[in-house]
C-alpha cells in the first residue's frame, strides 16, 4: 500500500489568543492541513477552554477545515452545536459517550461532518473496534488529555500498531507531537499529527511543520 500523507493539524490549545486571527493565519500560510481545537469542559477533563462560539468565529477567518476534538461529558448534547458551529470534523472520547457511543457516532454523521473517536492512554482498543466501520479517524491520545506541553507517552505506540492492522482510516495522535516523536508514531501507522506546542513555540511555523511531516 502506497504511504499515506502525513497530515499536520496545529492544536490551538497553543496559540497565542490574544492574537488569534493572526496564529491561524500564520499555520494556515505555513502549510498545514487542518486545525485542531481542543475544547474542554472542566468536567471530563481539569480544563476549560473554548465551545461553539469560538469555532463560529473561527470558521469566518479561515478555509482550514476545523478539527473539534471535544474533552467533554455528554458529548451528544453538543454535538448540533459544533456542527453548526462550523466544525468539520468531530471527535468525542469513548470514555464519555457512557456506553452509547454508536448512538453518538448517529448524530455526528447526521450532520455529515467528519466522525472521530478519541481514546486515553489507559483506554483499551477493545472499546471501539466493534465500532470501527462506523468511524473515519481515531484519535489515539499520547499524553492525558486537558493539557498542552506535556511529555509524549510511548507506551502508546504499540496501540498504534495494533490499531493499524484493523482500521484503514485516519489514525490521528495528539500531545508531546515533536520531529522524534511524530516520526515513531508515523511508523508505528499513525498518519494525522496534532502539535501545539512545537509548532507554535517556533519562529518558523512552515519550518516547523515540514519537520514533523519527515
Ligand atoms: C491535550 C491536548 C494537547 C494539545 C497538544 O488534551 O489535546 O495534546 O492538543 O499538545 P502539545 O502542546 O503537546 O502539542
Ligand atoms: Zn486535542
Amino acid at each position: 500500500m502506497a504511504p499515506r500523507k502525513v497530515k499536520i493539524a496545529p492544536s490551538l490549545l497553543a496559540a497565542d489568543f490574544t492574537r488569534l486571527a493572526a496564529e491561524i493565519e500564520k499555520v494556515e500560510k505555513a502549510g498545514c492541513d487542518s486545525l485542531h481545537l481542543d475544547v474542554m469542559d472542566g468536567h471530563f477533563v481539569p480544563n476549560i477552554t473554548i465551545g461553539p462560539f469560538i469555532v463560529k468565529a473561527i470558521r469566518k477567518i479561515t478555509r482550514l477545515p476545523l478539527d473539534a476534538h471535544l474533552m467533554i461529558e455528554n458529548p451528544d448534547r453538543y454535538v448540533s452545536s459544533f456542527a453548526e458551529a462550523g466544525a468539520d470534523h468531530i471527535t468525542v472520547h469513548a470514555e464519555a459517550c457512557r456506553g452509547n457511543l454508536s448512538g453518538v457516532l448517529r448524530a455526528i454523521r447526521s450532520y455529515k461532518v467528519g466522525c472521530g473517536v478519541s481514546l486515553k492512554p489507559a483506554t483499551g482498543l477493545s472499546e471501539i473496534l466493534p465500532f470501527l466501520s462506523e468511524i473515519d479517524m481515531v484519535l489515539l491520545m499520547t499524553v492525558n488529555p486537558g493539557f498542552g506541553g506535556q511529555s509524549f507517552m510511548p507506551e502508546v505506540l504499540p496501540k498504534i500498531t495494533e490499531l493499524r492492522k484493523v482500521f484503514q482510516g485516519d489514525i490521528e495522535v495528539d500531545g508531546g507531537i515533536n520531529p522524534e516523536t511524530s516520526r515513531q508514531t508515523v511508523a508505528a501507522g499513525a498518519n494525522v499529527l496534532v502539535a501545539g506546542t512545537y509548532i507554535f513555540g517556533k519562529p518558523d511555523a512552515r519550518k516547523a511543520i515540514e519537520e514533523l511531516r519527515g
